[in-house]
């Protein structure tokens, strides 16, 4: 390789370096000549001038002397050299007074090293957070106008509800009915349709209805037939529901999981499966009470069994129905005062499931277990049961009334803070969380 003067290197000064004292400092490298740099290295044009334990200057001498893959690296360093103008390498190395493969190995070396640094602190003219942060303000402006959109009527909207006697359903009855639905309401005791009727417009009409009865649910069907018509029918509410008995699964018999499933989980499938004509008719919508103990099984009993049923059966129900525009809603309630979270019924229930449980198995939990198991239930079921039970049918009529109904609604705070997001993390967190809460058996094995 041939340098100017024959003088060792160290013992002379550079040409380029006393033009390069006089000259300014090259313009400031910008985001796009990083990149390019950045794509220079990487397609090799650069990088194989940084061998690990190379000399530097040598290989890019002889890069350029033997490849053009070099060129595109030199011409970019000329061009900082000259302040960000064009020029061409052999130009640069003449305005330096050297030769211009020593200038363009410099040069090289300079940049590089330059690009190295700065790329350290490169950020791109807007971090990929902003873009982020964007994306989601615009994805829930767009749900938020979408969940807010109503179907243009609801005075001609028939709607029926099952087990109307009392709480969620009962109120939702009446909220309908001031709304200007028209609210066919199914009631399993003559008392509860009576309560209804009064203090209701006579666009609110009610029949009975045990939905554990395939007789009573045709006979239901033909009354509900008959009221609305060709139209068809604009909404089913399965609200029907028992939770007893509920407890440890020890103490159960199969009897209590079958009588809580023919309520909670074959009633409603039966009365949807009977009502289905009818709602495709009107393409309308199905709402399914479940419960955020069809997310997370927190007891034992049929009750988290037939609401995880509840959850299986509309999940597939909506996709089978999704061609005939007919929509499946889940409500997923979390703790709500009403008589399925009545701890008079709950502790009576659990007291025959106690009394009548096998000796031996009741000496493994030991005598203070029983009283010691209600007082754990009563603390949470007092802490966590909502007073405030209108929450869950004000999800019942977005799901009614909405153009688009969302596919889950987890009314009340602890199903949104606790279950929901609970139910999404691994069972051993779910499991020690239980185990620390509940009384312990006396005699148990860890
Ligand atoms: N309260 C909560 O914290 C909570 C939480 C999650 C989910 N849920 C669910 O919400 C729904 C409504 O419960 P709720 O809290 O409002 O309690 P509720 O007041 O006891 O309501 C349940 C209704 O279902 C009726 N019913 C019971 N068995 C029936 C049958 N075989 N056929 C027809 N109707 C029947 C009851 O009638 P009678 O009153 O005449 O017995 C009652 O009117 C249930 O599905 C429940 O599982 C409740």
């Amino acid at each position: 390789m041939q340098r100017r003067g024959g003088l060792a290197p160290q013992q002379r000064r550079h040409p380029a370096e006393q033009t390069r004292a006089k000259r300014p400092p090259p313009a400031p490298l910008v985001g796009p000549e990083l990149l390019l740099l950045g794509l220079r290295l990487r397609r090799g044009s650069v990088s194989r001038l940084q061998a690990p334990g190379g000399d530097l200057r040598l290989r890019a001498a002889s890069a350029w002397a033997t490849d053009v893959a070099a060129e595109p690296a030199a011409q970019w360093a000329a061009h900082c050299l000259n302040g960000g103008r064009e020029l061409r390498c052999v130009d640069a190395a003449a305005s330096l007074g050297c030769t211009w493969t020593d200038s363009v190995n410099q040069v090289l070396r300079g940049a590089v090293s330059s690009a190295k640094n700065r790329s350290k602190g490169l950020q791109p003219p807007c971090p990929m957070w902003c873009y982020v942060v964007v994306f989601l303000i615009i994805w829930c402006l767009g749900w938020f106008l979408r969940d807010k959109r109503t179907i243009d009527t609801v005075t001609n909207k028939h709607v029926f509800i099952t087990g109307c006697d009392t709480g969620f359903g009962n109120l939702l009855a009446r909220r309908l009915d001031r709304k200007g639905f028209k609210v066919l309401a199914g009631c399993l005791t003559q008392k509860g349709a009576d309560d209804l009727q009064t203090g209701t417009s006579p666009n609110l009409k009610t029949t009975l209805l045990d939905v554990t009865s395939t007789e009573s649910i045709k006979r239901a069907v033909q009354w509900v037939a008959a009221e609305v018509g060709e139209k068809g029918l604009h909404a089913l509410v399965n609200n029907a529901g028992v939770a007893n008995p509920i407890g440890p699964t020890e103490w159960m018999t199969v009897h209590d999981y079958r009588k809580v499933m023919e309520v909670n989980t074959f009633g409603t499938i039966e009365v949807t499966l009977n009502f289905l004509p009818m709602i495709k008719r009107a393409t309308g919508r199905v709402v399914n009470m479940a419960s955020v103990l069809g997310r997370l099984s927190a007891n034992g009993g049929g009750y988290c069994v037939s609401k995880y049923a509840v959850e299986a059966f509309s999940d597939s129900l909506r996709r089978d129905m999704y061609h005939f525009g007919v929509k499946v809603c889940i409500i997923e309630p979390g703790f709500f005062k009403t008589a399925v979270t009545s701890l008079d019924s709950i502790e009576d229930a659990l007291q025959k499931l106690w009394n009548q449980m096998d000796p031996d198995a009741r000496r493994t939990y030991g005598d203070k277990y029983f009283q010691n198991y209600l007082r754990v239930q009563r603390t949470i079921m007092t802490f966590i049961c909502d007073p405030d039970i209108s929450k869950v049918p004000k999800c019942i009529e977005h799901a009614l009334e909405a153009r688009h109904p969302r596919t889950r609604y987890s009314p009340g705070w602890d199903a949104k803070l606790v279950w929901i997001p609970g139910s999404y993390l691994p069972a051993f967190i779910i499991d020690a969380v239980l185990a620390f809460i509940l009384p312990k058996p006396a005699h148990r094995a860890r």
